[in-house]
């Protein structure tokens, strides 16, 4: 079945990478990004792992543990491993599930029969500290994902989180935020009290670091 935005994200038991973990375990109260590879041992994942191990810290700014998945074994995914080192120049430095039975992509529908009946997606699932499913994202095996995009919405979803805001076309933090329409001008002049810009009734602009 579908994981949607809201549910809670299935807890599994996996070998990866580092040894065997329990999902909800190793994920603790932090945020989390569980995302998926179609096959070891291919040019497009190979960059994507490399990718995500250079953004080491970005992540861990955030608060954020990352955990890959393929459905090739573990002793494919330690001699890849050697490769995304080689290739990419950054070793890999987060979990890599190696899910040959289709435990953890089933639980989260990553196959997707009409792409293929044997392979992941390259599906994304962002994870907050309550384990519920904050964001989903479905890319085909041809086209890499951009991990600064990933970032940028980690950033929109944790802001939006602890504050009345939403957050506009193209935001990166630090840009001015959306005031949530369901806020009164009245509660807003409490929580913004640098004041904003009215564009129109519901479409007002706050500067948080003003
Ligand atoms: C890749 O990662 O390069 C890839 C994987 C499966 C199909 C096509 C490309």
């Amino acid at each position: 079945m579908a994981v949607r935005l809201g549910d809670e994200a299935p807890d599994f038991t996996a070998d990866t990478t580092d040894g065997e973990l329990r999902f909800h375990e190793w994920k603790g109260d932090s945020w989390a990004v569980l995302f998926s590879h179609p096959k070891d041992f291919t040019p497009v994942c190979t960059t994507e792992l490399g990718t995500v191990a250079k953004l080491k810290d970005e992540f861990e700014k955030r608060n954020t543990k990352v955990i890959g998945l393929s459905v090739d074994p573990i002793e494919d995914h330690h001699e890849w491993a050697k490769d995304i080192e080689e290739t990419q120049g950054a070793a890999l430095n987060f979990p890599m599930i190696a899910d040959p039975d289709r435990v953890v992509a089933d639980l989260y529908d990553m196959i997707h029969p009409n792409a293929s009946n044997t392979l992941t997606v390259r599906s994304v699932f962002v994870i907050g500290p309550d384990n519920t499913v904050k964001l989903t994202l479905t890319y085909p095996a041809s086209t890499g994902r951009n991990f600064q995009e990933l970032l940028r919405v980690i950033d929109s979803l944790q802001l939006t989180s602890e504050r009345k805001v939403a957050t506009p076309a193209d935001w990166t933090d630090g840009d001015r935020a959306i005031i949530v329409p369901a806020l009164s001008n009245e509660d807003a002049k409490e929580l913004f009290p640098q004041g904003w810009e009215e564009q129109k009734p519901y479409l007002r602009l706050v500067d948080l670091n003003g």
